[in-house]
């Protein structure tokens, strides 16, 4: 990461490692101001970080050193992508790391955050820096002057990357702007097309199964069922719970009856996705589960095995689920209203894993249970999450 104080860079490298981490890839974020609150202690006023404090250059330089060590060593046993988040504003350190990066024989992208919005500015370090242990106890203005001070500091040495310091992605003012720069690959080309949908307009998204179905009485997998009358009463509670939070959502549903039946009564309009569709039971599809394990003890032995690699026969596995719901990640991040999705279990299991950070293998057990809305707002770098039980209450 590059750019002064209170761009987002954070914000950006905690993103892109989850979605990278998501799609399966070992992917960590090496933060060297917690190394310095750490090593050096959080707090150092303003003038530690003056260019010309000889003392606190080199303090900062070696704490820099020491996180990228401790990089260096994570790639060693096994890391895929790391993200070294810190200023990194001149062009030296830029070209110490690089270098040593390089040697290690890994690539380097540098991701510069350029911001000159200044409510967005303040309003990140009214939200993000003000809660850093460097002012625990500190008033809120002293606090805010001080680090407008150490950005005017960062900014008499600042060095904006160059072309000829190799691949950059130049990220301005929130993505209104976005330049690559030698940009090659599968990772680094879907890093830039991640970083150009990220927006910091804090906003919910809503998820919730579709009402009970005919299957799920059964307890039968896949199919296209319609709702049960259990199932048309939850959909007529979510519509009115939605009309009473006073937002209106856009809606999103898969192609399959049971969530367009559990959004009519939204009565508003809704999109379909297939990419929302329930997961693919294959030659499964139909069976309850009691018969998958009667008439199939291999496959559901299999899938018992490993839920997350387990592939119905011409099915599905999670992580195919996981891969297909790309698209609608990306979409998801560049909404800024709020978003209604209406699906099924696994899909759900998938999107909640990528918005709360859940590790790939966690993804098949997370509890998502029908009749239940799950609230995910964005705080900080983190998604608050609140869930509702909407009647009826399924035994
Ligand atoms: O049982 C409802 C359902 O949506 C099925 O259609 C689907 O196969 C299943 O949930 C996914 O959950 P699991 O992976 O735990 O079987």
């Amino acid at each position: 990461m590059v750019g002064l104080p209170a761009r987002g860079k954070t914000h950006m490298a905690r993103r892109v490692a989850r979605y990278l981490r998501w799609l399966g890839v070992g992917t960590r974020v090496f933060n060297v101001g917690n190394y310095r609150r750490q090593h050096l202690g959080s707090r150092q006023p303003a003038r530690f970080f003056d260019p010309d404090n000889v003392e606190g250059n080199e303090a900062r330089a070696r704490v820099a050193m020491r996180a990228l060590d401790d990089m260096l060593a994570w790639f060693g046993s096994g890391g895929e992508v790391g993200i070294y988040d810190a200023t990194n504003t001149t062009r030296e350190r830029r070209r110490s790391l690089a270098s040593r990066m390089r040697a290690h024989g890994l690539d380097v992208v540098f991701v510069e955050s350029v911001c000159e919005d200044e409510s967005v500015i303040e309003s990140n370090i009214r939200q993000t820096k003000l809660h850093m242990p460097d002012y625990a106890g500190v008033a809120a203005s002293d606090a805010v002057s001080d680090f407008r001070a150490r950005i005017a500091h960062y900014e008499r040495a600042y060095e904006p990357v160059e072309e000829d310091e190799g691949a950059f992605v130049r990220v301005i003012d929130v993505g209104r702007k976005v330049v690559a720069h030698r940009i090659q690959g599968y990772l680094p080309s879907r890093l830039v097309y991640f970083l150009m949908n990220l927006h910091v307009v804090p906003r919910s998204i809503w998820l919730t199964r579709h009402g009970q179905s005919s299957f799920n009485v059964e307890d039968r997998v896949g199919g296209d069922p319609s709702l049960s009358p259990a199932g048309r009463e939850f959909a007529a509670s979510l519509g009115e719970h939605v009309r009473d939070s006073g937002i209106a959502p856009r809606v999103w549903i898969s192609t399959l009856a049971r969530t367009a039946q559990t959004a009519a009564p939204l009565g508003l309009p809704f999109e379909e996705w297939r990419a929302l569709d329930e997961i693919d039971s294959g030659d499964c599809d139909g069976m309850t589960y009691g018969e998958i394990r009667r008439d199939m003890p291999a496959e559901h032995a299999a899938r018992r095995e490993n839920k997350l690699t387990y592939r119905y026969p011409r099915g599905e596995s999670y992580l195919d689920v996981i891969r297909r719901l790309e698209p609608v990640i990306f979409e998801l991040e560049r909404e800024r209203r709020p978003v209604l999705v209406i699906a099924h279990q696994a899909v759900l299991r998938s999107l909640y894993a990528y918005l709360m950070d859940r590790a790939p293998s966690e993804v098949p057990y997370l509890p998502i249970p029908l009749h239940t809305i799950i609230k995910l707002t964005p705080i900080t770098y983190e998604c608050d999450e609140e869930r509702v039980a909407l009647s009826p209450a399924l035994a």
